[in-house]
């Protein structure tokens, strides 16, 4: 298997780059719906095939429909075939059934154009409404029909995490916030992922575009205005939280001497540092469809390394910060 491949489960095997499809939900400019499903055609060419989505990434699931039709149509019908698309379900914390379960995911079925859903990622707003369960063991039903081939979550913590396992559960992978500056994976869910042979999806492993040359040298802090994507909003209060500006333009400035030194960008070495890490399986990288395109920068990332002193140089800025894991706690914590 290519090293931009991991194997998810033994029936699935993902891209280890993942496009991340929660900007074509809104705020993150306008998205125009021909274009951008022009450009998911973009991404597959380029081997980027595996897809993060949700039922509330607003058309994301319908995105995956039509690109699935259109790859027949161009490409023959066995092409919907190699992509992945890994969905979630992201209900209201109410009472779960059986049959809520089974129309929300013949819903996504329905909208994505497929018989089974590679993965679905379930969320749950509140860990005092105890119905998780209940909707993870209609899921794991589901599975057992082929109706889903595998189940992941996404935002859950670690203690959580204990419990469906200790409930033998079947979850192949967890999503969550891991980057340079959002370290709390390493703290309790990757050492549980490592003895329980979960995988971890990592997002905002790039800070929405704040870990680029785009912010390098920025004496000033960007303003809110021009922080114009809902990502960069939320990723900079992680920055305010972590460490501060300053201390993010050391960081930017260490990665930028790590990038000149392998000939690639802050970017490609802010992904292969976290797609390094134990037990994670894939990186999710934004993908602003049809407004912005980093497929040949991305592509950059399997073409290199990194070395002891450079993961040195980036986690000595790192002990100069805040503990996150202090801060707000386990992963998903911050939506809670
Ligand atoms: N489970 C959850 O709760 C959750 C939460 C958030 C995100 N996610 C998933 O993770 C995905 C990632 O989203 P994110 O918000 O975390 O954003 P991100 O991946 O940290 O940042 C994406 C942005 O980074 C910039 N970028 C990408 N490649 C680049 C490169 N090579 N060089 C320079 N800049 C580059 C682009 O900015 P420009 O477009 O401005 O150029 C892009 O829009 C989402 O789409 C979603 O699938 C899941």
């Amino acid at each position: 298997m290519s090293k931009k491949c991991y194997r998810l489960a033994p029936d699935l095997i993902i891209s280890r780059i993942i496009n991340g499809m929660w900007q074509v939900a809104g705020g993150h400019g306008y998205i125009d719906h021909e274009l951008a499903i022009a450009d998911m055609m973009n991404y597959h060419d380029a081997g980027f095939t595996t897809w993060d989505l949700a039922d509330i990434y607003g058309p994301a699931e319908d995105f995956i429909g039509q690109f699935r039709h259109m790859l027949s149509e161009l490409k023959g019908k066995e092409e919907p075939g190699r992509i992945q698309a890994l969905t979630k379900w992201v209900p209201q914390p109410e009472r779960i059934t059986r049959s809520i379960v089974k129309e929300n995911i013949q819903r996504s079925l329905r909208r994505m154009g497929v018989s089974s859903l590679d993965l679905l990622q379930f969320h749950w707003w509140d860990y005092n409404n105890p119905y998780y369960m209940d909707a993870l063991k209609y899921l794991s039903d589901l599975r057992d029909e082929g109706i889903i081939k595998q189940i992941g979550i996404t935002n859950f913590d670690t203690e959580r995490m204990q419990i469906m396992v200790d409930s033998d559960l079947q979850i192949v992978s967890n999503q969550v916030q891991y980057s340079i500056i959002d370290r709390r994976p390493e703290v309790k869910m990757i050492p549980f992922c490592m003895k329980h042979n979960i995988s971890l999806l990592s997002y905002g492993s790039l800070c929405g575009g704040l870990m680029s040359e785009r912010y390098l040298g920025r004496i000033q802090e960007p303003s809110t205005a021009e922080l114009n994507t809902l990502s960069l909003r939320k990723y900079k209060q992680m920055v305010d939280a972590w460490g501060g500006w300053n201390l993010f333009q050391d960081l930017l400035s260490t990665l930028k001497e790590i990038a000149q030194r392998h000939n690639v960008s802050i970017a490609n070495v802010a992904t292969r540092y976290i797609l390094a890490k134990s037990t994670v399986a894939g990186v999710i990288i934004g993908a602003r469809l049809g407004i912005s395109d980093h497929i040949n920068s991305n592509a950059q990332i399997f073409s290199f390394s990194l070395d002891k002193s450079d993961c040195d140089a980036i986690d000595a800025v790192c002990t100069k910060s805040n503990n996150l894991y202090q801060i707000i706690g386990d992963c998903g914590d911050e939506y809670r």
